[in-house]
């Protein structure tokens, strides 16, 4: 089932990138160009755009835009450094390092057949990394879809999912959501979907809510902190269905906070706990989840709530406010994401399977299992 229009947080037609600016949905769905690595810099650190795949392909169709705009010949040095800048958008999503290395292959064996244009070669392996995107998160879809469907001969189901995974947060389809999407697109298949509110920054409130709307999927949401007493006083929620920043070799996995509370919530109550990623959310070098930077963001987001209010001043439109609610010189901790060991998760969907542990193991063993895929 394919995502509407409406979804499309990239927007790519040669030379020109345009994002749909994450920070103002779901009241006002504006587009904005991204002209060079600067401005996908700015979008992705300021999460104008964001979710892993999405970051990666914004950061290399950013550098894209700039090079067919510029009018002097790129270097495979000048590339190397403006992806190097890129890379300290944002720490903790892997695809945005495994997206980079990529590239940066790509050039060097540009350079080293002689090309006399290594842009074409820049942009060839950017724009092939939008497609893979799209179908990579169908593949995930439907094995996902398929695998919670075989856990039990009862349907329709109900899932509970967290963050936003779906055609925002990607080049299309999305991973998490991307499951909920392909269930929904069978007869009778989906009864419900849950969906946490994902404080502070209210993924799940302003754009799982959006894309749910939009594609008519019946869906109530919850406060994050709801989960377990709604698991508790509803034992036909199936399974609760996350993706993923990155994924280590053990499958520890580094999702938004508050994924690891609901996978204690699950196992607690009995329920399969998914996480759905594309490979490239797949950290191979990394043993375990101990390893996984995770993004410290500023306190404010915690202490100051923002959303959309008339402004009574400039005519009544809809525009950003911003309220305290805590004291002002209270402190906060606002960690972007946690880590949930592998113990928790039931199985990793990706696009070249389901993964699950071996008889009796509390680990993966995800580089046997991409091998042998
Ligand atoms: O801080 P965000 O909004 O970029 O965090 C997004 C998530 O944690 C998603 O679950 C993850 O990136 C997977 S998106 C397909």
């Amino acid at each position: 089932m394919a995502s509407s229009n409406k979804l499309q947080a990239i927007r790519w037609v040669r030379p020109h990138l345009s994002i749909l600016d994450q920070l103002l949905l779901p009241h006002a769905s504006t587009y904005i160009d991204i002209r060079s690595s600067a401005d996908g810099h700015r979008a992705i650190s300021t999460m104008q755009t964001r979710g892993a795949p999405a970051i990666a392909i914004v950061a290399a169709l950013s550098l894209a835009a700039e090079l067919l705009q510029s009018d002097t010949i790129a270097t495979v040095s000048f590339i190397e450094g403006r992806l190097d800048y890129l890379a300290t958008s944002r720490p903790t999503a892997v695809n945005l390092f495994d997206a980079i290395r990529k590239l940066k292959a790509a050039v060097h064996a540009a350079h080293d057949r002689g090309d006399k244009d290594i842009t074409q070669a820049y942009v060839s392996a950017a724009e092939a990394m939008l497609a893979a995107d799209v179908a990579d998160n169908q593949a995930i879809g439907r094995l996902g879809a398929e695998f919670i469907l075989s856990r039990s001969n009862e349907s329709p189901v109900k899932v509970l999912t967290h963050c936003n995974t779906g055609a925002l947060a990607t080049a299309g389809h999305g991973t998490a959501l991307g499951i909920i999407r392909s269930l929904h697109g069978q007869k009778d298949v989906l009864e419900h979907v849950y969906f946490t509110e994902t404080r502070p920054y209210n993924q799940g409130a302003r754009l799982t809510a959006y894309e749910l709307l939009v594609e008519e999927i019946p869906a109530t949401l919850v406060c994050d902190s709801a989960v377990s007493a709604l698991l508790r006083s509803d034992p036909s929620i199936r399974a609760i269905v996350v993706g993923a920043d990155r994924v280590a070799r053990n499958g520890d996995t580094a999702n938004k906070i508050g994924t690891y509370q609901l996978a204690i919530a699950a196992k607690f109550h009995g329920r399969d706990f998914i996480v759905a990623a594309p490979t490239t959310s797949i950290d191979l070098d990394l043993a375990s989840g101990d390893g996984i930077v995770i993004e410290e963001r500023a306190m404010d987001e915690v202490l100051v709530t923002e959303g959309f209010a008339k402004e009574t001043i400039g005519g009544g439109e809809l525009g950003r406010a911003a309220v305290r609610v805590a004291p002002v010189g209270v402190a906060a901790w606002n960690p972007s994401f946690d880590v949930t060991p592998a113990h928790l998760i039931t199985a990793v969907v990706t696009e070249r399977g389901v993964f699950v542990k071996d008889n009796e193991a509390s680990e993966y063993d995800l580089q046997r299992s991409l091998n042998g895929n």
